[in-house]
């Protein structure tokens, strides 16, 4: 149950021990968890009904990807009613009852917020395109003249994440080509301009729409973008959509941000129940270099967390990654917040396919794998996946977890480009896969339908036969086990306070060991992984917690991670 007190006499949430500073919290995919109705898709009664499994695999939250009304042309993150449920998801009345449901097996919820674009179905576009150039309706949104002579050039260079320009041309009522609208995203997710006060005023109601609703926070989709530089400037030439994180591009990490994230943080603070533990929290999704401007987002006044991606971007290397762990831990507590670490995620290929490449050369962004990729080796791609969960899940801060992982599922690469539907793969004229490989509906029964997914043999992504394998009834109970393993390493984090824990690095291991120390609550736990090439050994006199797999002899294999109490 939530709003357990906390135990501080003072009678206020003690913010250092408030539930988000180490929470681990799972991303659920409404598309693609489970399937209620049989149509394919999933849905929030198929959530709803699947909760159990959260509690068991031990996390404190989950994360919803939207679920609200739209025709789904960028699986949901075009939103054309904020307020309300898609049809293929459900009803308010189900979003209700999942959270009321979660609630009650003591996990919070949290929520996707699309503040940087609506639906071109939204009402508010469908207004805009109905009225004149100049008017209110079309300062919602970023409605510019284009260049050229007959305005034939769109208005800057700016490209869509996607692919192709930014800007797509309107047709007036006559039939003439007419203004120019911004999107950064597809074509049928117009940006909103920030700049008019209609627009913030706007997404705090839908903030407190939900809130009311009892969510416990939201995940903010597209963070750094929602200001844009002055007078929309072109960006520099040879800007490269699929890094989006650079700092110097006039769409993104404008300053202004900030001041919206400190609005946003008064608002979220109101609903705050003093004594019971039950701060709503704010995550940004900003694709921000370097990690210092990222930590200004959660700087004591705005937002709580905000993924490091360049932690799930860094190569399976040792000295990367502790380059990357020390800098993410430091570049935060100059501000005094948590760090929070993700490995996958709906827009990145998952990590149990992205490490089965050489280092340097797995794909990580939105570009996907496709059939006439280089395939990833999938016995080491899992068999790394494993150790660098466990590796992330010993830091200290708050760690999410994205839906299949538990799993070890990899990636479905062999996809049919007719089955494709993220709109990457059209914008990029065929030549980026695009994110649906990590999107493929979850299975959770063997000899089920769908793999248990939904009642019929409906998925709107096939399903690859490796994934039969990898249900969740075949690994419940299963010594060795992904899900087994992911369920002991989540309780010996809790029991050891690994997340409250401080990390001190020790210098005795070969230099592509990563080894540390951190500790917690139940005193020091110690971590290794190995990225080199041979065995290492495990201090004599060690308890080993968990381990990413077999230690035989005594011994840590290569790409393995291990937690011991030190002798
Ligand atoms: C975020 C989402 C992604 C979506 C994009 C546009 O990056 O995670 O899935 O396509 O925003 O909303």
């Amino acid at each position: 149950m939530l709003g357990t007190p906390s135990g501080d006499q003072s009678g206020t949430t003690r913010d250092d021990r408030a539930w988000w500073r180490d929470a681990v919290i799972y991303q659920v995919y409404p598309r693609s968890w489970a399937d209620s109705d049989g149509d394919g898709i999933g849905d929030l009664p198929g959530i709803t009904s699947r909760l159990e499994h959260l509690v068991a695999l031990g996390v404190d939250a989950v994360w919803l990807s939207p679920f609200y009304t739209s025709p789904q042309r960028d699986a949901g993150y075009d939103v054309a009613d904020f307020r309300d449920v898609d049809p293929i998801f459900g009803t308010l009345a189900d979003a209700d009852a999942l959270v009321a449901r979660a609630h009650d097996l003591g996990l919070r919820v949290i929520v996707d917020v699309v503040p940087n674009h609506t639906s071109d179905e939204h009402a508010w576009f469908r207004e805009a395109l109905a009225s004149e150039p100049g008017s209110a309706a079309r300062a919602r949104y970023l409605f510019r003249d284009g260049r050229g002579d007959a305005g034939e050039l769109p208005p800057n260079n700016w490209q869509s994440m996607f692919g192709g320009p930014a800007w797509s041309r309107t047709t007036s009522p006559d039939g003439s080509p007419g203004q120019w609208y911004l999107h950064l995203f597809d074509a049928s997710q117009p940006d909103l301009d920030w700049t008019n006060p209609e627009v913030g005023d706007e997404l705090e109601s839908v903030l407190r729409f939900w809130l009311d609703r009892d969510v416990d926070g939201f995940r903010i989709d597209v963070a750094h973008g929602l200001v844009k530089a002055d007078g929309l400037p072109d960006g520099p030439e040879n800007f490269d959509p699929a890094t989006q994180a650079t700092a110097l591009q006039p769409m993104f990490d404008q300053p202004g941000v900030h001041e919206i994230y400190r609005a946003w943080r008064r608002l979220v603070d109101e609903y705050a129940v003093p004594g019971a533990d039950r701060d709503r929290i704010l995550c940004a999704e900003a694709w921000v270099l370097p990690i210092d401007s990222l930590a200004h987002y959660v700087r004591p006044d705005e937002l709580h967390q905000s993924f490091n991606f360049s932690f799930l971007m860094t190569p399976w290397i040792a000295s990367e990654l502790r380059i990357s762990i020390d800098e993410g831990l430091t570049s935060v507590a100059a501000v005094g917040a948590p760090q929070t670490w993700v490995l996958s995620n709906h827009d990145v290929v998952r990590h149990a396919s992205r490490l089965g490449y050489p280092p340097q050369a797995g794909r990580t962004r939105s570009e996907g794998i496709g059939p006439d990729d280089p395939q990833p080796d999938p016995a080491l791609g899992l068999r790394r996946a494993r150790a660098a969960t466990a590796l992330m899940l010993a830091l200290p801060g708050s760690a999410y977890l994205y839906q299949g992982e538990e799993l070890g599922l990899p990636e479905a690469t062999l996809l049919p480009d007719e089955a494709r539907q993220d709109p990457t793969w059209e914008r990029s004229n065929h030549t980026s896969p695009g994110r649906d490989g990590c999107r493929v509906p979850v299975p959770w029964e063997a000899d089920r339908p769908s793999f248990g997914f939904g009642p019929t043999d409906a998925t709107w992504l096939p399903q690859p036969q490796s994934y039969r394998d990898l249900a969740v009834d075949r690994q419940d109970g299963v010594d060795g086990s992904t899900l087994e393993l992911y369920r002991t390493l989540l309780r010996v984090r809790r029991d050891r306070g690994l997340g409250r824990g401080e990390l001190t690095w020790a210098d005795v291991a070969p230099a592509d060991v990563l080894a540390f120390e951190v500790t917690g609550d139940a005193g020091a736990t110690a971590v290794l992984t190995n990225l080199g090439t041979e065995p290492v050994p495990i201090p004599p006199g060690s308890r080993v917690l968990a381990a990413s797999g077999p230690l035989p002899d005594s011994a840590l294999p290569v790409d393995t991670t291990v937690w011991f109490v030190p002798a």
